[in-house]
């Protein structure tokens, strides 16, 4: 559980869409497992078991709650099932399924989007300010869940957070951004002493 941290524009969003391949780099490599990854598609990212939560959500408005899950399974098999753990995590979703997307709360659409990217079983997960204009109930309802994931240890998250007491919350290591670059980078648990919380406060 990394928590990548830093002010707005320093190239946060920028940096998760290269891991994702939705933009392309211009110089380096991006590995997963040891394989090259940045020659390859997004869905063949995504194949290779790359979860993606984007910034602002992204789910579809006017498809329903369970055609959204079921996005999520595009690289599996047809006639794949959304599996049933995903409402363990998100209750609220079981009883949402036939409702659009458009129709949920901000708080809803957030606990979709990540059931979205959860459906296909990924092996890294990354977030994208999973908090933004969420409701404090549901941002630890949130919390829980992420903690929960990375207790599982199946699964590597990538978390960018703005929100500094969140992030620390759940960092197994933390990096901080600025101007494109990582300019610091160390234990979730020392992020107090290392001055983090002064490097990203605006
Ligand atoms: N390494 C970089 N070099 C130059 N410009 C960048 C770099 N990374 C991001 N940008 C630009 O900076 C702007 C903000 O980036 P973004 O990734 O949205 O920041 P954040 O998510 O941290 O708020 C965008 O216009 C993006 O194209
Ligand atoms: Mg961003």
């Amino acid at each position: 559980m990394l928590a990548l941290l830093g002010r707005n524009g320093v190239g946060k969003t920028t940096l998760l869409k290269s891991i994702m391949g939705l933009i392309g780099i211009r110089s380096g490599s991006i590995s997963l497992d040891g394989q090259r990854i940045d020659p390859l598609r997004p869905d063949a990212r995504a194949r290779l078991g790359i979860g993606y939560v984007p910034q602002g959500r992204e789910i579809f408005p006017r498809l329903t709650v369970e055609e959204n899950l079921r996005m999520g399974l595009a690289t599996k098999p047809g006639g794949s099932l959304v599996p049933e753990a995903l409402f363990e995590l998100f209750p609220v979703l079981e009883h949402m399924l036939k409702r659009r997307g458009g129709d949920l709360s901000g708080g809803q659409q957030q606990q979709l989007a990540i059931a979205r990217a959860l459906a296909a079983g990924p092996k890294l997960l990354i977030l994208d300010e999973p908090t933004e204009g969420i409701q404090p109930s549901i941002i630890k309802d949130i919390e829980r869940v992420i903690r929960m994931l990375a207790a599982r240890g199946d699964m590597a998250i990538l978390l960018v957070e703005q929100y500094y007491d969140f992030a620390k919350a759940l960092a197994d290591q933390y990096a901080v951004m600025s101007r494109g670059e990582v300019i610091k980078a160390g234990k979730g648990s020392e992020m107090d002493a290392d001055g983090v919380r002064e490097l990203i406060s605006v």
